[in-house]
């Protein structure tokens, strides 16, 4: 696609913005679509196609997010690095589901505050890349950019990026919400009967105790409450649910950007809550230009390399009101440099008075390579990053107001470490990402746990 228009205008002069203003800006991790007939007639298709959000639950998750912002609410958002069209089935989606209720259970039972549960899902199918061309064996192919872009069998075939695999993208993104939208309405997360949620293999778990207790808790006290008030204690079996993914497709995100009858301004109705990340987060670029004029909320990655000056100009252009829930910032800066590098990003944030919401990415700047070849990430890493977030927010006079992780609720190898004590030889066995690696259910409510427990110790200190 063309779009490397360096007739750039000054960030700080008031601009006109539209869905298609991004296209006049460096836009860097496109794919190029070979045939643009093809492509034309894919966004066409995808411009006609229902929306898959609306702008009421877009609003009201950015009152949730400005809650959260405040301290009354905490954030959870997890799930795949990367869906794929041929996990998007009934086990899957479900299993996902029931860690993320799980998780958030512990989590409302340990901080006594609502929890905001954002997925990473339906419709998280493009990924950004180092490269734009893969080799192996002296054949250079175009790399694998998501489901929503090509396929990642190594073949010409599969890699030509296919636009019209932003319609089936679209498609398989309503199946999601369809079945996540029919669980959760037809009592899937009643607080009455966590038992629906409990996954097969949990019983075995080091972990299953602790849980059930939890559980058996919260029983007593719902059973408690409505002993007390002589009736049942409604909005105990529903539960909000968003939905998050990268917005790095443009394209496909300008088409299901639109205007609606109730509402001023400009909706992405691909999901409630875009990010970018940091290799898209270019002031000048074509990712913050189209974020900029979309009434969700929105969030940017941000790494060890983003200094104070880049992030205040990220605060200015794509927050300039200091809209409550507007903005977030997902720090992912690894175990090991966390302590240096986020806390100048804080005083600077803090300084200049701006409302964000701070959230932790325990797993983007902790991942390595195992001598036997897997792309992995320690549990203790993803810990200690963790706890070391808690306590340089509490230093900086910051909230960490959530987590980002990725997640899923099948019983993979993918990560190691956690009560199980996953050894490098243990990812061979169940090692299924063809992205980043996950935590596995286990290792995804243990960190549940140490939250509450981290949480606890910051607002008690001894
Ligand atoms: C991701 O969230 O999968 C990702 C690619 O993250 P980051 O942009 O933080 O590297
Ligand atoms: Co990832």
């Amino acid at each position: 696609m063309a779009t490397n228009d360096t007739n750039l205008q000054a960030v700080t002069l008031p601009r006109e913005w539209s869905a298609q203003s991004w296209r006049a800006r460096p836009a860097t991790q496109m794919p190029q679509y070979p045939d643009a007939a093809e492509f034309e007639s894919a966004l066409a298709e995808l411009r006609r196609l229902p929306p898959l959000v609306t702008s009421w639950e877009i609003l009201s998750l950015k009152q949730q997010l400005a809650d959260a912002q405040e301290g009354k609410r905490f954030l959870l958002q997890g799930g795949d690095c990367a869906e794929s069209f041929d996990e998007c089935s009934s086990d899957v989606i479900s299993n996902r589901l029931k860690v993320l209720l799980q998780m958030s259970l512990v989590l409302v039972h340990g901080m006594r505050k609502p929890v905001v549960r954002v997925g990473r899902f339906a419709g998280q199918y493009a990924k950004p890349r180092s490269a734009d061309m893969e080799t192996i064996d002296g054949v250079s192919l175009p790399s694998y950019r998501g489901d929503i872009v090509n396929g990642p069998a190594f073949t010409a075939e599969a890699r030509r990026p296919d636009p019209r695999r932003m319609i089936k993208a679209h498609a398989r993104s309503a199946m999601t919400m369809n079945f996540v939208r029919a669980l959760i309405d037809g009592g899937f997360a009643d607080l009455h009967h966590p038992e629906y949620w409990d996954l097969g293999w949990v019983g075995h778990s080091p972990l299953a105790d602790e849980y059930r207790r939890m559980v058996a808790a919260i029983g007593d006290a719902v059973r408690f409450m409505e002993t007390l008030s002589g009736a049942e204690v409604h909005n105990l079996n529903r539960v909000d649910f968003y939905t998050s993914h990268e917005g790095l497709l443009l394209p496909y995100e300008e088409a299901l950007t639109r205007q609606v009858p109730r509402n001023w301004g400009w909706f992405d109705l691909s999901t409630h809550f875009p990010w970018i990340g940091m290799r898209t987060a270019q002031i000048d670029g074509a990712h913050v230009e189209f974020l900029r004029g979309i009434r969700n909320p929105i969030a940017v990655k941000i790494g060890p390399s983003v200094t104070p000056d880049m992030l205040l100009k990220l605060v200015d252009v794509l927050n300039p009101e200091d809209e409550a829930g507007r903005l977030t910032f997902i720090h992912r800066m690894g175990a090991s440099q966390i302590a240096a590098k986020l806390p100048p990003l804080l005083d600077a944030i803090r300084r200049d008075g701006r409302r964000v919401l701070w959230v932790c990415d325990p797993m983007h700047g902790n991942t390595e390579s195992t001598a036997n070849g897997y792309k992995t990430r320690r549990f203790a890493n993803i810990a200690g990053e963790v706890e070391q977030a808690f306590d340089l927010h509490a230093a900086a006079g910051t909230r960490l107001g959530g987590v980002h992780l990725e997640l899923t609720g099948e019983d993979v190898t993918e990560c190691l470490g956690g009560a199980r004590e996953l050894t490098e030889t243990d990812l061979e066995r169940a090692y299924r990402s063809c992205v980043d690696p996950r935590l596995n259910y286990e290792q995804a409510l243990e960190i549940a746990m140490l939250i509450v427990r981290k949480q606890t110790q910051i607002s008690a200190p001894l």
